[in-house]
């Protein structure tokens, strides 16, 4: 895959639709604009996909193997701060 190739981390947003409809639709533009604000631009590999299956447990979040549900929009930057200061 092309981000391993690079070295880059993969953010993966679910695009399925219970996902969508409670929020990630918007998430998807905050989530940029926070890759960019903080440079990581270099370092991350962001990008949709299809319904994870934890639909329940949505909207969902998945950053290299650790899986981050009920990232709603008032959780979501500080999901991000949590994974951007360990890892980066
Ligand atoms: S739509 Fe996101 S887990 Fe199903």
């Amino acid at each position: 895959m092309n981000h391993r190739a690079n070295n880059k981390k993969e953010l993966i947003i679910c695009l399925g639709s219970a996902c969508f409809s409670r929020g990630n639709k918007n998430a998807v533009q905050v989530i940029k604009d926070y890759i960019k604000e903080h440079q990581l631009e270099e370092k991350v590999y962001f990008h949709g996909c299809h319904c994870m299956e934890r639909c329940e447990n949505g909207p969902v979040l998945k950053f290299e193997d650790k899986v981050y549900t009920q990232v709603t929009s008032e959780r979501l930057i500080y999901v991000l701060d949590e994974i951007f200061h360990k890892y980066f």
